[in-house]
């Protein structure tokens, strides 16, 4: 995602925050790859390291080391500084604005589509939608501010001022297919005629809707949230999701964000959730 939104943000206005303990090397670019965007010639990008405060912070890394990616640089950046954090699912959002609950932290809902297919090559690989709204109390004047830098992009960037309801239908079609694609092995469209996809669907389903009323009153029927989860499977059909692709890699995967976020929120809210649950240990026992 980072390596996306550098290779369409102006060169020279885009600047990478290495990891806790890294030492920049004294005048060499902090990252090198080549991207290919949706349209166009193929383009060397080439971004610096973060030398001074930034005017924004857009926080691209996986939901389990955002918290630690943020910490690790925040002694370097100004309190005013607005703080974006893209990551799929729930709960790592909600853990930086209890934790920063000073700091302008706002949350970005994607559908764009990014992937590495080697090292060093990163590829635009599907249009999408980007929405941003602010999670703490100071981020709500950032808004205008931060969605019209992220539009410099060319990409399409919208203001939503309710971001957890929108982050929530994002989860719904991720717990629906990201989980069953991961056990099953199989691109996105093949869960739906599978035998362990229809014995679990509807409780699934059931278990999200009841979650999500208590968690933001926000009603949606169990039927609803399994046809869009199946409507996204069919129009991704052939797509391998992120978290099948990390379970082949055998690096962690985002269930606890995912599934488990809702398994979470579902015992802290007197919800039963065993489908859920079923799925994270699943994906647990797959990979550590
Ligand atoms: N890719 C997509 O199409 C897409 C679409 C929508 C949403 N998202 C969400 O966006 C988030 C990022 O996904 P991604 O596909 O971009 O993942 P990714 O390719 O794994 O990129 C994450 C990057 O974060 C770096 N990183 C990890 N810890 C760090 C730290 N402490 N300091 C600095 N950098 C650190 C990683 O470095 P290393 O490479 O060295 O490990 C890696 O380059 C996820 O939550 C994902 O679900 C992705």
């Amino acid at each position: 995602m980072g390596q996306l939104w550098a290779g369409y943000l102006a060169a020279g206005t885009v600047t990478f925050a290495p990891r806790q303990g890294h030492t920049p090397e004294t005048g060499k670019p902090a990252l090198t790859y080549t991207f290919q965007p949706l349209e166009g010639p193929e383009a060397v990008v080439t971004v610096p390291y973060l030398l001074a405060s930034p005017s924004l912070l857009m926080v691209t890394t996986k939901a389990g080391d955002t918290l630690d990616a943020i910490e690790s640089n925040l002694h370097d950046i100004v309190p005013d500084t607005p703080i974006v954090l893209f990551q799929n699912g729930m709960g790592c959002q909600q853990a930086v604005a209890e934790r920063w609950p000073q700091r302008p932290i706002l949350a970005a809902s994607t559908t764009e589509g990014a992937n590495r297919p080697a090292p060093g090559c990163t590829v635009h690989a599907g249009k999408g939608e980007t929405w941003v709204g602010p999670l703490t109390k100071s981020a709500t004047t950032h808004l205008t501010r931060v969605v019209t830098a992220l539009g410099t992009s060319g990409l399409t960037v919208h203001a939503e001022k309710d971001i957890q309801s929108r982050l929530w239908d994002k989860l719904i079609i991720n717990a629906g297919i990201n989980a069953f694609t991961a056990i099953l092995d199989c691109p996105n469209g093949d869960i739906l005629a599978d035998p362990f996809y229809q014995e679990h669907i509807d409780e699934l389903c059931d278990e999200i809707s009841t979650v999500m009323k208590r968690d933001i009153g926000k009603d949606l029927p169990s039927i609803t949230i399994r046809e869009r989860i199946e409507t996204v499977a069919r129009k991704t059909a052939r797509n391998t999701s992120s978290m099948r692709s990390d379970r082949r890699r055998g690096r962690p995967t985002e269930i606890d964000f995912i599934n488990g976020y809702i398994a979470r929120r579902g015992h802290a809210l007197g919800v039963d959730v065993p489908a859920n649950q079923m799925l994270t240990n699943r994906i647990k026992q797959l990979l550590p």
